[in-house]
């Protein structure tokens, strides 16, 4: 068994790994050994508190490791990328429930859990810990499970607004931080339990106004209260290596809802208070596409354009994840490369369904980093570029958000595709994206509509260039 001091040490090595897993992750270059170096930091953390005087119960603990790890590396397996936002989503929901378990079952039995005083009952600290534990996990909870349910399509991306619901919040928000107050002044169980109920309605009330358009900046705060939800715990059992991880995934988790919201023009404010999602698209809402003309062509006329093009800027949206066409594209790439033309690629901060998804398409299919470009990059280069090719991509595209005030996503920061002097774009139908709303791209002079699957519309312009 390892000495106070050595734990110490232990958990500050583990703690810098952590760090160094996140510094990793900040770019797709260094993300495989940020991830390695996560891994390998939460293995010491795990291997040092086993080894804690406190820890009893192996059998129990290895059986839920086994059962849970079997249960882990079969969902990541099946998996698609595509359902990784949900998966996140639902596995957020877990820590909120584990918080909560914890906090109920530290509160029954105080002795226990080393936070009794001297006649039984809760130190005061811990009382003041289980409340923030308690109500952080049971909101990232309930949230996390509606959310999982909107992006898995069991329950309508659409807002659920109505009359009096950010007062209705406010009021369940202050009634619930009354009886945690009384719960730390009491350490009655019928304040606990009122407390908690609330906090689980507040999770599902807190989420349902907000629309599939704005899902991504909640499933990042999700992330983020997840980790305070597991910071509290740590408080809970005295656990330093938990406060800082949970601290780190809290503060990251936040850090990233506010690049999120700076990218989608929202107000991080108005995420934290809910129903925001009320003045945005919906989440798959169908636009009325009406009969206005497009110009349609054909893999051939692509190739014709791209063959002569000097240079291409290549728009990947979700439609490429869905299509699985990233290495299709890759082969494309490479042709149009060795003739000579100029390739890149610009990424929108929120393209794809989560954080970096188009960068992990492209990195799978080993597209050079140094010709992917984040939108800030690029977006003045369209001007002086021949092609823009969009490929699977929709809302990132939408010229809406900068001219038209009455749009959802007015104000949110687009990809200047139009500028360019030919635009091609790659989906099957003229079907809306995410935000559920008409693109005006599509009917442009300058736009050429390939309607067809991705995949198999790269695989028929690389064979047209052949
Ligand atoms: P979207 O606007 O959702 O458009 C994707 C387009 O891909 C659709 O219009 C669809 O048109 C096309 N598509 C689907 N399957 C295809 C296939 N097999 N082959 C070719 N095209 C296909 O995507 P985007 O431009 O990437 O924008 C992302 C949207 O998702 C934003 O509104 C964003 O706010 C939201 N969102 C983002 C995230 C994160 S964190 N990135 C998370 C959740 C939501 P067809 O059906 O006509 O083919």
């Amino acid at each position: 068994m390892l000495s106070a001091n050595a734990v110490a040490l232990a958990y500050l090595a583990a703690s810098v790994l952590l760090i160094l897993a996140l510094k990793g992750l900040s770019s797709p270059e260094t993300a495989r050994r940020g991830n390695l170096f996560g891994m390998v930091g939460m293995a010491f953390a795990i291997l040092v508190t086993l080894q804690l005087e406190s820890v009893h119960n192996y059998a129990w603990i290895f059986a839920a490791i086994a059962l849970g790890g079997v249960i882990g590396g079969v969902v990541a397996r099946r998996i698609p990328m595509t359902h990784m936002p949900q998966t996140v989503a639902f596995m957020h929901s877990l820590v909120g429930l584990s918080a909560v378990l914890i906090a109920v079952s530290a509160f029954y039995d105080p002795v226990a859990y080393g936070i009794a005083d001297a006649v039984g009952g809760l130190r005061p600290a811990s009382r003041i810990e289980l409340f923030l534990g308690t109500f952080i996990g049971a909101i990232t909870f309930t949230a996390s499970l509606i959310a999982f349910g909107k992006l898995q399509g069991l329950l309508s991306g659409k807002p659920l607004v109505f009359a009096g619901q950010h007062v209705l919040n406010l009021v369940l928000g202050v009634v619930m931080l009354a009886a945690g107050i009384m719960f730390c002044v009491t350490q009655g169980w019928l304040p606990f339990l009122l407390m908690l109920a609330i906090a689980l309605v507040l999770g599902v009330l807190l989420i349902v106004p907000i629309g599939g358009a704005d899902m991504p900046v909640i499933v990042s705060m999700l992330n983020s209260y997840s980790g305070w939800a597991a910071a509290g715990i740590g408080f809970t059992l005295g656990n330093n290596m938990l406060i800082v991880a949970g601290a780190l995934v809290g503060s990251s988790g936040a850090i990233l809802s506010y690049i999120m919201c700076k990218a989608m023009n929202r107000s991080l404010l108005h995420v934290l208070l809910g129903g925001f999602g009320g003045e945005a698209g919906g989440g798959g809402a169908a636009a009325s596409v009406g009969d206005r003309p497009v110009k349609a062509g054909s893999a051939e006329d692509a190739a014709f354009l791209l063959k002569n093009a000097r240079s291409v800027i290549i728009v990947p949206g979700y439609g490429l994840a869905v299509a699985r066409a990233q290495h299709a594209l890759k082969e494309l790439v490479d042709k149009l490369m060795g003739m000579g033309v100029e390739v890149k690629f610009a990424i929108h901060p929120v393209a794809g369904r989560m954080p970096g998804h188009m960068n992990v398409l492209l990195a799978e299919a080993d597209v050079p980093y140094d010709i992917v470009h984040e939108m800030d990059e690029i977006n003045a280069e369209f001007a002086d570029t021949d092609v823009a090719v969009v490929i699977g991509a929709n809302d990132v595209t939408n010229p809406a958000a900068k001219s038209d005030p009455s749009s959802p996503i007015y104000g949110m920061p687009i990809l200047d595709v139009a500028k360019a002097e030919h635009v091609i774009v790659i989906k099957r139908s003229l079907s809306p994206g995410y935000a559920g709303l008409d693109n005006d791209l599509f009917y442009m002079d300058k736009t050429m509509m390939l309607f067809d699957d991705a995949k198999k519309a790269s695989e028929a312009i690389l064979q047209a260039l052949d």
